[in-house]
């Protein structure tokens, strides 16, 4: 438990210090290592490593949620071109398909809210099926618009 609130609170630190740098390969992959790190703790909580508390669902599916409405402000074009970035250079050819995943990830952390009510998921069970289709949207995104 005091593990968890420690990895959410350093991705949140992650997060600040790289929206101050003004660098935006820096901030979507600051980003994208806070959806790792509440990506982490969910699949805990469905493996049992962490034992399942509605409050700690609930973090982690609002981590997701806060990522989902700014990662896709920080790919200007030309930022393909970074020495140190992964992003594929499909997302600019393919406009309409990157909104699309972009609109998947949204949806679904915005539906894993809703899901969550006021004081997290009741269950386990609930929370899989909050988070399922969120953790379905990194992968789909990963495979068409990220360079391994
Ligand atoms: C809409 C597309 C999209 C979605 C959805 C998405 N990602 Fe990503 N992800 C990317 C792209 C593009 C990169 C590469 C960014 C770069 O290197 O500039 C990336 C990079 C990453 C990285 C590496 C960050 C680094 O430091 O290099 C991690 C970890 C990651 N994603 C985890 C996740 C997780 C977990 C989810 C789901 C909760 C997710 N992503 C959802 C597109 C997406």
């Amino acid at each position: 438990m005091k593990k968890t609130v420690l990895t959410l609170s350093l991705v949140a630190a992650a997060t600040m210090s790289a929206f101050a740098a003004d660098d935006p390969v820096a901030t979507r992959k600051a980003l994208m290592q806070a959806n790792g790190g509440a990506a982490g703790v969910a699949a805990g909580l469905m493996k049992g490593d962490i034992e399942y508390n509605p409050a700690v669902g609930k973090n982690a599916i609002t981590a997701l949620y806060a990522v989902s409405q700014t990662f896709g402000d920080y790919f200007p074009d030309g930022s393909d071109m970074a020495a140190d970035t992964k992003a594929s250079s499909k997302i600019w050819e393919d406009a309409a398909g990157w909104q699309a995943e972009l609109d998947k990830f949204a949806s679904a952390s915005a539906a894993a809210v809703e899901a969550s009510g006021r004081s997290g998921p009741a269950d386990l069970d609930a929370f899989k099926a909050a988070v399922g289709p969120v953790l379905g949207s990194c992968r789909s995104c990963h495979e068409g618009y990220q360079t391994r």
